[in-house]
């Protein structure tokens, strides 16, 4: 019964797809909800207030320290939401906003990982932010211009 099990696949792989296409709605009704009163809809921010998120934000994620602060900023560890709904929601971030400052491995953060990360909140967000940017650039010297132009 070639037809029957190719039929069973393509219905697996179509709900597959849906609830990936489900998670992301949720995340960007999330975003909406929670975030873009202060970060604006493209995540643009605004200078000198709120750090631009879009074409910048994947480059934390090129160190373990970097990826920590996503998660470890008051907005996110302190946002109304679950576990799941952040981890959900921080990987469809990076992916719509930044995709192409994302290391090439990128590893989605799991649910366990925002669990631990948030309960211990960074307290001087901006000082970290500028310590981790300065190592990141120093690490990855063919990122360091791009870096820079983001101060905030
Ligand atoms: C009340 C305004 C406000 C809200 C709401 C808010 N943020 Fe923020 N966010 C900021 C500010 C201001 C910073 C800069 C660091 C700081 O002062 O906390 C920031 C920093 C960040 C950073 C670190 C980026 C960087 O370049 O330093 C991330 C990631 C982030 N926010 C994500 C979110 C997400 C996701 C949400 C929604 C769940 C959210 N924020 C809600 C104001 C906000």
């Amino acid at each position: 019964m070639a037809v029957n099990r190719n039929l069973v696949i393509l219905t697996i792989g179509l709900l597959c797809t849906n609830a990936a296409f489900a998670d992301d709605q949720k995340a960007q009704v999330n975003y909406m909800l929670h975030c873009q009163g202060c970060h604006l809809p493209g995540a643009e921010g605004s200078a000198g207030r709120v750090p631009p998120m879009n074409d910048f934000i994947g480059y934390f994620l090129h160190s373990q320290a970097g990826r920590e602060f996503l998660i470890r900023v008051p907005g996110v560890a302190h946002a109304a939401l679950t576990d799941a709904e952040v981890s959900e929601l921080m990987n469809w971030l990076v992916q719509r906003f930044s995709r192409e400052q994302l290391p090439t491995e990128f590893i989605p953060f799991t649910v366990a990982e925002v669990n631990e990360l948030r309960r211990d909140v960074e307290q001087s967000p901006n000082n970290a932010r500028s310590l981790i940017l300065a190592n990141i650039a120093a690490d990855n010297p063919a990122l360091a211009s791009e870096i820079s132009k983001n101060k905030n």
